[in-house]
């Protein structure tokens, strides 16, 4: 009788559980530990997709929930551990933040679904918390609704040192962070999927190429932010450009100054762990396959070299992909993009290196309604196959270098006793 009233017990709990998104006991507190990161104490590494569009889809209660859902379901079924999305909308249509610290709850509640169902499917969340670029609002709209209390702001870059604009970018951090998850329960801050947050999506500060300005913003940000949560890695969005700290680096930057320094910004006390982005097609126009190829390759290995002997923290490719726009036999070329960062990351994390994980740009659903998302990035698994083996096997060999901890997708011991 009292067995069966807790086995029953345990059955209800962990179907409210996992309604609730509680069903994947593994998915502990991301840490690091010199270049690796830990979970449950042991290395980890993963394998991981961008979805920019999550919050905003999941604000459509009905089709648009369903939408997220299979997306993560496809993404689970590949082995995908890892979502980048934006915890951001600034102004404009349908925003997050409607005006410095006023939130449109539809959206937020958008957002909790995103971070609930993440948990549910085991996979872990980067957030982004605004953009470099005008998209969604970005530093354009920080500029403007500062410009709207009278400041007198002549460039974007005022982002980074006007106290006004600071100050409304430091209110949106602590309203995410300390935001209760309206169907967990959870605050954000104390979310376990949630992997780490973002400062901002590509910055970039070119009236000041010295670096300074944003290396001071950086060290400002990532104090503010591990003043209101410390459990939670914390990385800067960059792209990885080299700045003056090691100056013949910059032969890696392909002539682009854009005011960031990977090695002094990744060193702020504070930032847990590097990212670069890779993009040799939009990055090296009218160059040929094979010097794009060459060029990825190095400026991946410099990365990985930099994060082991100077920066001695973890490293994620956080964006990576290829266009159909820009090339014309787009699957064989993509297909060896992918493979080369794949191998490469496979390479560094098995050898006990830093470079812990990649994110392609970008997943989308083949549902009719994400046709406008499409921007010649997107990867539709129904309609790419062969890249989707790629990715599936990527993410096998990266489970296996986890210890085959495909044992996030265990269920509860309770549960299977239970049964
Ligand atoms: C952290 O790394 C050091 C040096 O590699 C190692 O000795 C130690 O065991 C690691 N700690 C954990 C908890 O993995
Ligand atoms: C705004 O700033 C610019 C440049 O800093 C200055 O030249 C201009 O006089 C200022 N305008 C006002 C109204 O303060
Ligand atoms: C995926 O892995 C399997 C098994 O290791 C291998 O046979 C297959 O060729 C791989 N496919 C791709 C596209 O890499």
């Amino acid at each position: 009788m009292h067995t069966d009233v807790l086995v029953y017990g345990l059955l209800l709990w962990t179907l409210v559980a996992s309604r609730h998104g509680r069903a994947y006991d593994d998915m502990g507190f991301v840490r690091t530990n010199m270049t690796h990161f830990l979970v449950n104490r042991r290395p980890f590494s993963l394998n991981g997709f961008n979805a920019y569009w999550l919050m905003y889809v999941a604000s459509f209660p009905e089709e648009g929930r369903s939408m997220v859902s299979s997306t993560f379901q496809e993404a689970s079924t590949h082995g995908l551990t890892l979502a980048r999305t934006w915890a951001f909308r600034d102004g404009g249509y349908r925003p997050l933040q409607r005006s410095p610290g006023v939130y449109d709850e539809d959206m937020f509640q958008g957002l909790d679904y995103v971070i609930s169902e993440a948990n549910k499917y085991g996979i872990y969340l980067v957030l982004s918390l605004a953009n470099n670029f005008e998209s969604f609002g970005g530093r354009t709209q920080y500029i403007q609704w500062a410009r709207d209390e009278g400041r007198n702001l002549s460039s974007d870059d005022d982002f980074y040192r006007d106290e006004v604009v600071k100050r409304f970018y430091k209110n949106h951090v602590t309203a995410i962070l300390t935001r209760v998850n309206t169907i967990t329960g959870v605050a954000y801050k104390d979310e376990a999927a949630i992997f780490a947050w973002e400062l901002l999506n590509e910055p970039r500060c070119e009236t000041d190429l010295s670096g300074r300005t944003l290396q001071a913003w950086i060290e400002e940000m990532a104090a503010h932010v591990k003043s209101i949560d410390s459990n939670h890695l914390l990385e800067v969005g960059l792209e990885g450009f080299y700045g003056e700290t090691i100056p013949e680096k910059k032969k890696m930057n392909l002539g682009y100054e854009l005011g960031t320094d990977f090695i002094s910004n990744n060193l702020v006390q504070g930032i847990d762990f590097a990212t670069i982005h890779a993009y040799p097609d939009t990055w090296m126009p009218g160059s040929t396959e094979q010097t794009q190829m060459a060029f990825l390759q190095s400026w991946i290995q410099s990365h990985v070299e930099d994060a082991d002997a100077v920066l001695r923290k973890p490293l994620l490719i956080s964006e990576f992909g290829k266009s159909s726009r820009l090339s014309n036999c787009r699957g064989d070329e993509e297909a060896a993009l992918f493979t080369t960062v794949y191998d490469a990351i496979y390479a560094s994390a098995r050898g006990g290196g830093p470079c812990r994980g990649g994110i392609f740009w970008h997943l989308l659903s083949g549902a009719q309604e994400m046709e406008g998302l499409r921007d010649g990035y997107e990867v539709v698994f129904s309609e790419s196959p062969s890249l989707g083996q790629i990715i599936s096997n990527q993410s096998h060999r990266i489970s296996n270098l986890n210890g085959g901890s495909e044992t996030k997708k265990q269920l509860r011991p309770a549960l299977q006793s239970g049964n």
